[in-house]
């Protein structure tokens, strides 16, 4: 596609919406991140709720400052919010973008779910995920960034052989394309429902959901944290979106970021 087509296809998008939600559309054929081209954005004063979308990102960024890559077919958008909640219920805003995710990708038959803390698998493999950054507008007002990245038609022989075994694409899984511009459409507006019910203090609902959608809870885990490893079952989320884990010796744990695998 050429990349003049790709631009004015998601400026459509952007208009159909028909909502005044997304204030701002910026978008890129290419461009090193969307969440650096975020970051930019913020330095230079926003518009509330702001959305940076490119085809294909040079050096798109994973959790964890890893590499996530961006092949043109794939989706990779940035999401720009000045979220008026107090600060310790922020960190559920991974959470609210990952359901959004999973119910747009639920839409096409398949069956999405979500690894703590927002990695959208399908069948154990990820296609989607979320980086999140936050940090202060030239106002000292705290901003958000909520960046999505989804294999949507993406070809596997674009990832790297190593990363196969663990990844997907919906292209994949389906054998077909779908339609990028309607995914993207759906994908904006489910964000925009839980951001509602986010910026409404509904909490539980958005705990609640993401709970129905997530395979990690009750799972035995080995979460990779700044501190080291630990070991547990992993019995709950609390309402700040953060996972509790019981050790062997009955404690739990709260964890507020790491790496969750799961073990037998
Ligand atoms: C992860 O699972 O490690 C998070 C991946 C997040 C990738 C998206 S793509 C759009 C946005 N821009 C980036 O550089 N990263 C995020």
């Amino acid at each position: 596609m050429k990349s003049t087509t790709y631009i004015t296809n998601i400026q459509n998008v952007f208009q159909t919406l028909k909502n005044d939600f997304f204030k701002k559309l910026y978008v890129f054929s290419e461009v090193d991140s969307t969440n650096n081209a975020a970051k930019k954005i913020i330095e230079t004063g926003f518009d509330e709720a702001t959305l940076v979308v490119a085809e294909t990102q040079k050096k798109g960024r994973g959790r964890f400052s890893r590499t996530w890559e961006s092949p043109k077919g794939g989706l990779y958008c940035s999401i720009i919010l000045k979220p008026s909640v107090p600060d310790d219920k922020i960190t559920l805003l991974p959470l609210v973008t990952s359901l959004a995710v999973a119910m747009t990708v639920k839409k096409y038959n398949l069956n999405p779910k979500i690894k703590w803390p927002n990695d959208v698998r399908i069948k154990n493999r990820k296609i989607a995920g979320i980086l999140f950054e936050s940090l202060h507008d030239p106002n000292d007002n705290l901003c958000v960034i909520s960046g999505i990245g989804i294999n949507l038609n993406t070809d596997m022989k674009y990832f790297p052989k190593q990363l196969t075994e663990h990844i997907t694409s919906i292209k994949n899984e389906l054998n077909r394309t779908i339609n990028y511009q309607d995914f993207f459409k759906n994908l904006l507006m489910n964000f925009q429902m839980y951001y509602n019910f986010f910026s409404t203090a509904n909490f539980k609902k958005i705990v609640d959901e993401w709970k129905q959608y997530s395979d990690t809870l009750g799972k035995k885990v080995k979460i990779e944290t700044m501190n080291g490893e630990i070991v547990g079952l992993a019995v709950d989320i609390d309402d700040s979106g953060f996972l509790l884990v019981c050790k062997k010796n009955n404690q739990i744990l709260k964890i507020t970021a790491g790496d969750c695998i799961y073990l037998r």
